[in-house]
């Protein structure tokens, strides 16, 4: 089966054609991310703006590059949730049309369910298994129980652990994305330079909290200029990224021990992290885990993880039709549309 998967979540206007959930025919990507790094962020109106210029020609271009028409696409999959509404709206309302025009199937996916199946591309990994998500929005613990089947297991209470690494290299005046940077600038520091408290959750002890640890390198910066010192940037950086890969792998650890999973997922846009994907490496081999992790071009958002999670989705016997709708919010393991 061939599934044509959309994506407008954020920045990334993203269209790709997949076969079976796991061989990707094509897989083009239009980002507006030079444009947001002048305001050091996403600003939605534009990223909206240049999702509606780029979705026709980006759209035809992965159709052109997987050797297709829209005739020998066998369903339509796209990401309705979460995101910026007025971003998921452009993709929403494009495969809508296209559905309804070309007779197809609609598939809505959730966009961090698309993550994890970022997974299952070129490879042949299989539920059950113990997800960590992390993206610009979102971490998560995820038991994964089939393809269609989950349950969030901790979450962060507070920031992201993407944002936070975004909000964190914005303070050291390092180039948006934050979290990219900070990998960049790593390998110069020091990781053990400054210490990060490893903040416990009340609420679960599976649950993240990134907010403190991104306040203490804002003060470290604010208390080092008050005293007229220089801080080495890249040691701070390395100290800082060192801290909440510590913290996502402690809870991830945790939450496999308890729950008894040997195969290990990682996804979203911080799973392309050099020094988590290190660590996490260390980790499974330690106890003997499987680990899997996106390949690198997979761990951001694109078309071809809509498309593979679109193939089970609509396994399942998912189907949308003209009345969908795009949600800012939405839990991955309630996924209604
Ligand atoms: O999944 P994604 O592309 O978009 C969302 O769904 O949010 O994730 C974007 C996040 C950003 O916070 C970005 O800084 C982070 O992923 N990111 C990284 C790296 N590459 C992207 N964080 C750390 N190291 C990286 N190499
Ligand atoms: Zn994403």
């Amino acid at each position: 089966m061939k599934i044509l998967g959309i994506e407008s979540s954020c920045d990334e206007t993203a269209a790709a054609v997949v076969e079976d959930g796991r061989h990707v025919l094509s897989n083009v990507i239009a980002t507006s991310l030079e444009e947001h790094k002048l305001y050091g962020g996403v600003v939605p109106e534009i990223a909206s703006r240049r999702h509606a210029e780029s979705i026709s020609g980006v759209v035809s271009e992965a159709l052109a590059q997987a050797d297709c028409t829209l005739e020998d696409i066998d369903a339509i999959a796209v990401t309705y949730a979460p995101g910026l509404i007025g971003s998921l709206l452009v993709g929403v309302n494009f495969a809508k049309g296209l559905a309804l025009s070309a007779n197809k199937p609609l598939v809505p996916v959730h966009h961090l369910r698309g993550h994890i199946a970022s997974n299952y591309i070129d490879s042949d990994v299989k539920p059950p298994f113990l997800c960590l998500v992390v993206s610009g929005g979102h971490s998560h613990i995820v038991a994964v129980s089939s393809y269609t089947e989950l349950e969030v297991i901790g979450r962060t209470r507070d920031d992201a652990a993407g944002e936070a690494l975004d909000k964190a290299g914005r303070s050291m005046k390092l180039p948006y994305p934050g979290g990219v940077s900070i990998d960049k600038i790593s390998p110069q520091g020091n990781e053990n330079a400054f210490v990060f408290p490893h903040p416990k959750m009340s609420t679960s002890i599976y649950d993240y909290s990134f907010s403190g640890l991104k306040t203490k390198v804002i003060n470290t910066i604010h208390n080092a200029e008050q005293k007229g010192e220089t801080i080495h940037t890249a040691d701070l950086a390395a100290s800082f990224q060192k801290a909440v890969v510590d913290c996502l792998l402690t809870n991830l650890e945790l939450a496999a021990r308890d729950f008894g999973y040997k195969k290990i997922v990682i996804a979203g846009g911080v799973s392309a992290n050099s020094k988590l994907r290190a660590e996490a490496q260390k980790l499974c081999q330690k106890h003997g885990w499987e680990l899997h992790i996106p390949q690198l071009k997979y761990c951001g958002d694109n078309g071809a993880m809509i498309g593979a999670q679109g193939y089970f989705e609509y396994l399942a016997g998912v189907r949308a039709d003209a009345s969908l709708n795009a949600y800012a919010t939405m839990p991955i393991d309630k996924a209604e549309f």
